[in-house]
C-alpha cells in the first residue's frame, strides 16, 4: 500500500482547503468540500474491504452506490485540515441505496461528514447527470458574494447578469450563469433537494445570506469558478452605491460569446 498522506486528491484537498481559508471563505467550520475519487486509484492507498465504522446519511442516492468521497468534515476548521488531514477528513463509500456511508479512512476523532452532505451529493448526481467528468461540490461563504445578496435582486438572470457585467471574464467563465436560492435552512434534505435542482443548469448556486455551492472536474475548476464569482461580487460591492458612467452591454456579451466559444444561458441575455 502506498503512503494515503502522499496521495493527489489528499495533497490537492489539503491545498484547496488552506487557500479558501487565506481569502477568508471558510471562517471557523464555514464551508464543506466532497470530491468524487476513483475506486481503483484509491485501493492502491487503502484496503477498500476494510470499514471503519458505518454512518447513516439520512437521505437516499442509489445512483452513487459503491461511490468513494474525500469529504470535509462537520464542524472541522479549513485552516486546520493541512495540520491533522486524518482528523478533519474522511472518506466514505456509499452502500447500496446511499443511505449508509461506509467510513474507509479520517474522522479519526470520532466525527462525521460535513452535515450539508445531502446538498453535496444531490449535487454530484444532478452534476454527473450533465458531465459525467463532474467530481467536485464546493460550499464555502465568499464576504461580497454573501453581502451582495442583501443588496441585489435575487431574480437568477438578474443576478447573474450583474456578475457579468462585473468583469470581462466572468461570462468566459461561467456562461450558464449562477442558480440563485432564497435563505433556507442549511443543512437540510430540502435545501439539498433544492441546490442540485439549480445544478442541473448551473455549476455555481448562491444560497442568499449564506454562500455559493460550486461544482466541477477537479478542485482547480471549481475553486476557480467561485473565485471568479467572488471578484464579480468583489467589484459589485465596491461600486453598487456610485452612479455607473458605463458596463459591459449585451453587444459586448455576444461577441465574448463568439470569441471565447462560449454559450451564455438561454433568456440570460438580450
Ligand atoms: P459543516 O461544519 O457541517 O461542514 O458546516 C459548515 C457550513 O458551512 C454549513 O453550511
Ligand atoms: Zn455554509
Amino acid at each position: 500500500m502506498k503512503d494515503i498522506l502522499t496521495a493527489p486528491f489528499l495533497t490537492e484537498m489539503i491545498r484547496t482547503t488552506a487557500n479558501m481559508y487565506r481569502l477568508g471563505w471558510d471562517e471557523r467550520n464555514g464551508g464543506n468540500i466532497s470530491l468524487l475519487l476513483d475506486n481503483a486509484e484509491l485501493s492502491e492507498y487503502l484496503d477498500l474491504n476494510h470499514v471503519l465504522r458505518e454512518i447513516p446519511t439520512g437521505f437516499q442516492a442509489p445512483s452513487l452506490a459503491g461511490r468513494c468521497f474525500l469529504v470535509t468534515g462537520t464542524g472541522k476548521y479549513f485552516k486546520n485540515v493541512q495540520y491533522d488531514p486524518e482528523k478533519n477528513l474522511g472518506i466514505i463509500r456509499l452502500n447500496e441505496d446511499g443511505t449508509v456511508a461506509q467510513l474507509l479512512w479520517g474522522y479519526s476523532d470520532g466525527g462525521k461528514f460535513t452535515s450539508e452532505l445531502p446538498a453535496h451529493l444531490m449535487s454530484h448526481v444532478a452534476r454527473l447527470a450533465v458531465n459525467p467528468n463532474n467530481r467536485v461540490v464546493m460550499h464555502c461563504h465568499p464576504g461580497n458574494l454573501l453581502a451582495m445578496t442583501y443588496v441585489h435582486d435575487l431574480d437568477e438572470r438578474a443576478f447573474t447578469r450583474t456578475l457579468w457585467q462585473m468583469c470581462t471574464e466572468c461570462i468566459v467563465v461561467f456562461p450558464d450563469g449562477v442558480g440563485v436560492l432564497p435563505w433556507m435552512l442549511c443543512g437540510t434534505n430540502e435545501i439539498g433537494m433544492a441546490t442540485a435542482e439549480k445544478m442541473q443548469d448551473s455549476r455555481l448556486v448562491v444560497w442568499a445570506q449564506h454562500g455559493i455551492y460550486g461544482a466541477g472536474a477537479d478542485l482547480d475548476e471549481t475553486f476557480g469558478l467561485i473565485e471568479t464569482a467572488e471578484k464579480g461580487a468583489e467589484i459589485y460591492m465596491k461600486i453598487a452605491h456610485l452612479p455607473w458612467k458605463q458596463t459591459i452591454t449585451d453587444e459586448q456579451f455576444h461577441q465574448l460569446e463568439a470569441h471565447f466559444g462560449v454559450k451564455a444561458r438561454e433568456g440570460f441575455l438580450d
